[in-house]
């Protein structure tokens, strides 16, 4: 795989695309990890059935090693919003369809937002933390930039390999945005404007230049549709909020680990704290319309100084998803497990909508009464009880 290769396909090939970036999620099918470019969907609807557009089919054949990563990005996506969601009335069990998607996550909603968000953040994670583990051998350790230290203290040293949130939240883009990218208008006259796209695609595979790249999608956005905007201003949000949950790790050495020098690093945290971060997010995001946009810095990274908050936007009021509606996206809560107990979203008030549970006797068994024997082992008895389950009506 040469860039030179990569600019030969990218000259012969009209990008076409589709306004539901999130298709691709599909991916979280994929069991055999794609290694090589023949495991790639060979035939149109085999692509489609994976919800990926051509774009993204050719970035499977020319950076396969990217292939592995997408998919983990996309089960953690499809499996964490399922979890995220689990005791609420949305509980993103539509999205385990895709690429067949309803009206939910297509239509402009606040579920949507959030999926956007967290599928982006899930690339940018997935392949900053890949550039560490030595996955994609050309991308090198992210920048050791002291950002959140006390220059003033002589012991850290920048020495340890960061985890690369730069080429992350860059592939998030070349894969998540690439669905309306190519609806962006260009600057016809501009002769370069090609010529710029096809550079932007080899400095995926060079770590000296990525970081310079414009980022120039962000420049021409309101060229798009207002729900291409909105995707698009969403995963912007899942990168930002993943930018800034770098943090910093040390090692101490010196006599008898006395810390007299400190090894540092900048890493993040787990997928599941960034989803609660967007979940928090997703959770006092007011109906809104598009506000200005947040502009890429030179270096790649976000101005934040423009962006107020990092507010999900979206365009639509949801249904309260109480009652069945296909054509809101709404699947109803009859019959959800709640929790009688509870007074949070899994309470079987505010799930049932205040039409009432129904209460089940189950049998249930279970190991109990441990105790240790001797030194080694532990033993249990087996006790039987029945417990009640509670059912929205
Ligand atoms: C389009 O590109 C040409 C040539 O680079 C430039 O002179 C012109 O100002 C551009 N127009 C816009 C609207 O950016
Ligand atoms: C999610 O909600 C739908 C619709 O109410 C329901 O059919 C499904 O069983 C729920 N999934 C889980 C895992 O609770
Ligand atoms: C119900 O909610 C209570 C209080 O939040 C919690 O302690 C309990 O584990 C929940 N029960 C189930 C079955 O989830």
């Amino acid at each position: 795989m040469t860039p030179r290769a990569l600019l030969f396909l990218l000259s012969l090939t009209v990008l076409v695309s589709s306004a539901v970036a999130i298709k691709w999620l599909a991916m979280h099918r994929v069991h055999q990890p794609w290694t090589d470019p023949r495991h790639c969907p060979k035939t149109h609807d085999d692509r489609k059935s994976y919800g990926l557009n051509g774009y993204q089919g050719r970035m499977c054949r020319r950076i396969t090693e990217l292939m592995p990563i997408i998919t983990k990005a996309a089960k953690e996506t499809v499996f964490g919003c399922a979890k995220m969601f689990a005791d609420r009335r949305w509980n993103c069990s539509s999205l385990l369809a895709v690429p067949y998607l309803r009206n939910d996550l297509t239509k402009g909603t606040k579920e949507q937002a959030f999926v956007y968000a967290l599928s982006s953040a899930a690339i940018t994670h997935q392949v900053a933390k890949a550039c560490v583990s030595g996955q994609l051998p050309y991308c090198p350790c992210g920048k050791n930039s002291p950002t959140a230290v006390s220059s003033a203290d002589p012991t850290y040293k920048w020495k340890g390999c960061s985890d690369n949130v730069f080429y992350g939240m860059r592939v998030s883009h070349e894969w998540a945005d690439a669905p309306w990218r190519s609806r962006i208008r260009e600057n016809r006259s501009d002769s370069s404007s090609r010529q710029r796209r096809i550079n932007r695609e080899s400095a995926l595979f060079d770590e000296m230049s990525f970081m310079n790249i414009d980022f120039g999608v962000n420049k021409n956005i309101k060229s798009l549709k207002p729900r291409m905007q909105m995707n698009q201003h969403n995963n912007n949000v899942g990168r930002q909020v993943t930018e800034l949950s770098m943090y910093r790790k040390c090692k101490c050495h010196g006599v008898s680990s006395s810390c007299t020098v400190k090894t540092c690093w900048n890493t993040l945290p787990d997928i599941v704290q960034i989803a609660h971060k967007l979940r928090e997010i997703y959770d006092v995001s007011a109906e809104q319309h598009l506000r200005p946009f947040p502009v890429f810095k030179s270096d790649g990274s976000i101005d934040s100084s423009d962006v107020p908050q990092q507010n999900m936007v979206y365009l639509r009021k949801s249904p309260n998803y109480c009652v069945p509606n296909l054509a809101d996206g709404s699947l109803g809560t009859q019959m959800r497990e709640c929790n009688v107990s509870s007074t949070g979203s899994g309470s079987c008030s505010n799930l049932c909508c205040g039409r009432g549970y129904n209460t089940q006797q189950v049998h249930v068994e279970e190991q109990c009464q441990c105790r240790y024997v001797h030194c080694c082992y532990v033993k249990c008895n087996t006790c039987k009880y029945w417990m009640n389950k509670y059912y929205c009506k």
